[in-house]
């Protein structure tokens, strides 16, 4: 009979639900004796021993349910080393509290951070299981994180609307969408959703490009423009910027994100009428579309299997629709970013999407 500790970590995201029932599910198929401990809001409960014991029936009826029945929080891993405000050790007190329950494995949930700290768990001596969740789709490793085709279809749609109103006033409309660092989402829901320039952090943007692109469409009788903005997108200027400079001018700017700043810049250069629309938090919520439910039921059958089999220290992703395992330690602390001379950015171009280069 195994004994496992299952958490989800970091921001939350559609399907985590689905993937931990996936992982159930397959264990009690050939382990009905299964002991699920589920840790509460993430590390916090593992750190704390806040936990749950759960059964079969708590994975009935979850598939198709946002969130995560576990609840979530940020445990970022730069301080993870670090003594809690009670002088706690954070990392010993999760290996104690793994051993105290007499765990075979941890099955942890989450994005970059999160893998950062499973790997560092790991080194330590416990075994991990991972799964790679994130609206953003930036973990190294996997072609896919579960979640992300959930908040493309959002952002998509909040393109869509978007454009019938675009349509009736003529002006500029900005959709400023999620992926921190990288630019997946808005590149995916951008062309999904026809927008006509697209802007992500892996292309700095030259503004004057920007306005030559929406300038073209004038001329062409186009009476709207409508820009996918990526909330890392980031100008030409500020990516020559050193790090520090950037965060001083961040730290400094006006613009409550980068979308009104790209706002701003157009108005001054155009005189056009532009709008902003966040769609913010909704990209990650809802249900979880068809796709991320058998993606996410998918890696929680082979992480059961894993567990099953005793295979340990790995992340469960896929490559080439192929379900596959990689190992934690070349997964953690490297970000997958679009490469700007993939070939979906060069027939976006061909499309006559100006990423503002
Ligand atoms: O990593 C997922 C994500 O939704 C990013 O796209 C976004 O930058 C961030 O989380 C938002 O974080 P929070 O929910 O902590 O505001």
């Amino acid at each position: 009979m195994k004994r496992i500790g299952m958490l989800t970590s970091g921001g939350d995201c559609q399907a985590l639900n689905a993937a931990m029932r996936g992982v159930v599910k397959s264990i009690t198929v050939r382990d009905p004796e299964v002991e699920i401990y589920g840790f509460l809001e993430g590390y916090r409960g593992l750190i704390y021993g806040n936990f749950r014991m759960l059964s079969g029936h708590d994975f009935s009826g979850i598939l198709t349910k946002g969130g995560t029945i576990l609840g979530s929080s940020r445990t970022p891993f730069k301080t993870i080393k670090d003594p809690d405000e009670n002088g706690l050790d954070k990392v010993e007190a999760m290996k104690q509290n793994y051993y105290k329950l007499k765990l075979d494995c941890l099955v942890i949930l989450g994005g970059n951070g999160t893998h950062k700290t499973a790997n560092l768990l790991r080194e330590e001596g416990l075994n991990v299981i991972t799964l790679p969740k994130t609206i953003d789709n930036d973990l190294w490793g996997t072609d896919m994180t579960f979640g992300f085709q959930s908040a493309v279809n959002i952002a998509t749609d909040a393109i869509d609307c978007i454009h019938t109103t675009a349509a009736s006033h003529g002006r500029v409309f900005i959709v400023e969408v999620m992926g921190h660092k990288v630019g997946w989402l808005t590149l995916n829901a951008g062309m999904a959703g026809g927008a006509d320039i697209i802007l992500i952090p892996e292309i700095p943007y030259d503004i004057d490009k920007v306005v030559d692109a929406i300038n073209k469409r004038k001329e062409r009788g186009s009476k709207f423009t409508i820009l996918a903005v990526a909330e890392g997108a980031i100008s030409k200027e500020d990516a020559a910027l050193s790090k520090k400079e950037l965060r001083e001018k961040q730290k400094n700017t006006k613009y409550p994100s980068v979308s009104y700043e790209v706002a701003a810049r157009i108005q001054e250069k155009t005189g056009a009428e532009v709008r902003v629309t966040v769609p913010g938090h909704t990209q990650r919520g809802g249900s979880p579309c068809p796709y991320d439910r058998v993606f996410a039921s998918r890696l929680g059958s082979e992480a059961g299997k894993l567990i099953l089999d005793g295979e340990y220290g790995f992340m469960v992703g896929i490559k080439n629709r192929e379900i596959i395992k990689v190992p934690l330690e070349d997964v953690a602390g490297k970000l997958k970013y679009v490469s700007p001379d993939a070939s979906i950015i060069k027939e976006a171009k061909m499309l006559g999407i100006s990423f503002g280069d």
